[in-house]
């Protein structure tokens, strides 16, 4: 089953580039930027990756990424990444990044998404991954931060596929940014957001009937109420479930209670992918073996989460198919 899943081509749909950054490369780039962290070796940052929700994750997060300054900093955060999914059989990508994260401490917008995006360009030429980039808004912050997020966007829309809404979620409510999310898809964004993580089924009514989003960061409240679940399935909307980062965020306590089984068995399209891999203990390989474990999934099962990666991908239909074909070549081959 291991080598099954490390073969399997997929794609990644729920992964923020700032969650991505192993403590190796965040010694690196602090040491060339004269930045201090409060950390003094590799052991010491796992000792300190230790959370009881997601605010406690929240914070440490946001405190990796402050040594993140220059273009080249974005650059190898993004390249390691994408060498890690080339190395897993991650054949596409769809890359979540949070502006105001930088922004907010004087880094120019341009100088993250010109990183991200060269090493996404880069990427696809010599290892063959693709990728599209979503910027997310960070919920905590006001609408009216977001809306400037925007602007600052807006010369570099060529370079951006979707928005998404990130961060504290409880307190924060999709409703929140009704509006910049309609003024994001005048712009031409494809909407997301993530909801019913911490946030409750009504979070999630939010964000499919206020924000019209395209597909569910997480869903997992969604179970919370079966008219929504029945609305999630007639719409077509996928979820992005990140198992490992559920245990580490204890959003579910124990992998072999985790609902992901029960949400295919509803009807829902479900995808798995690693969040913020470099602080929840895996990549998205380890994932889907974790949750084949625990969960007992089959080689047919295993081979639908890989599909629904990819049909639920924001690539366009034929990019879609070309990819489901490579699968569905491997499957045959391999079930
Ligand atoms: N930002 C990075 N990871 C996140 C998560 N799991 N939930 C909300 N915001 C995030
Ligand atoms: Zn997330």
């Amino acid at each position: 089953m291991k080598q099954f899943i490390e073969n399997l081509p997929k794609a990644e749909l729920h992964l923020h580039i700032e969650g991505s950054f192993e403590p190796e490369l965040m010694f690196e780039i602090a040491k060339r930027n004269n930045i201090d962290i409060p950390y003094n070796s590799v052991q010491e940052i796992e000792k300190a990756y230790q959370f009881n929700c997601l605010q406690d994750f929240l914070n440490i997060y946001y405190q990796g990424a402050s040594v993140l300054i220059k273009e080249a900093d974005f650059y190898d955060l993004t390249y390691s990444y994408l060498k890690k999914c080339a190395a897993q059989n991650v054949r596409h990508t769809e890359i979540m990044f949070d502006p105001q994260t930088h922004t907010e401490r004087g880094v120019a917008f341009e100088t993250v998404i010109n990183g991200i995006a060269n090493a996404c360009a880069d990427a696809n030429e010599k290892l063959g991954v693709s990728s599209l980039l979503i910027m997310s808004y960070l919920r905590h912050l006001s609408e009216e931060s977001a809306f400037k997020t925007l602007q600052q966007s807006l010369p570099f829309k060529a370079k951006i596929k979707a928005v998404g809404l990130d961060s504290s979620e409880k307190g924060n409510p999709p409703s929140k940014f009704k509006a910049v999310f309609e003024a994001s898809i005048k712009e031409g964004y494809v909407p997301l957001a993530h909801a019913g993580e911490e946030g409750d089924a009504d979070y999630v009514w939010e964000a499919i009937d206020g924000l019209k989003i395209k597909r569910i960061d997480h869903g997992n409240n969604a179970l919370q109420d079966e008219k929504l679940v029945t609305e999630i399935v007639a719409r077509d909307l996928a979820l992005t479930v990140c198992p490992l980062s559920n245990t580490a965020l204890q959003v579910v306590k124990d992998l072999k209670k985790h609902p992901l089984k029960k949400m295919m068995d509803l009807g829902l399209k479900i995808t798995i992918n690693s969040d913020d891999p470099a602080y929840f203990g895996g990549q998205v390989n380890a994932n889907y073996i974790a949750v084949q474990e625990a969960l007992n999934l089959s080689k047919q099962e295993l081979y639908e989460l890989a599909k629904n990666s990819f049909q639920y991908s924001l690539l366009e239909k034929n990019e879609k198919k070309k990819y489901i074909e490579a699968l569905d070549t491997f499957y045959q081959q391999e079930k």
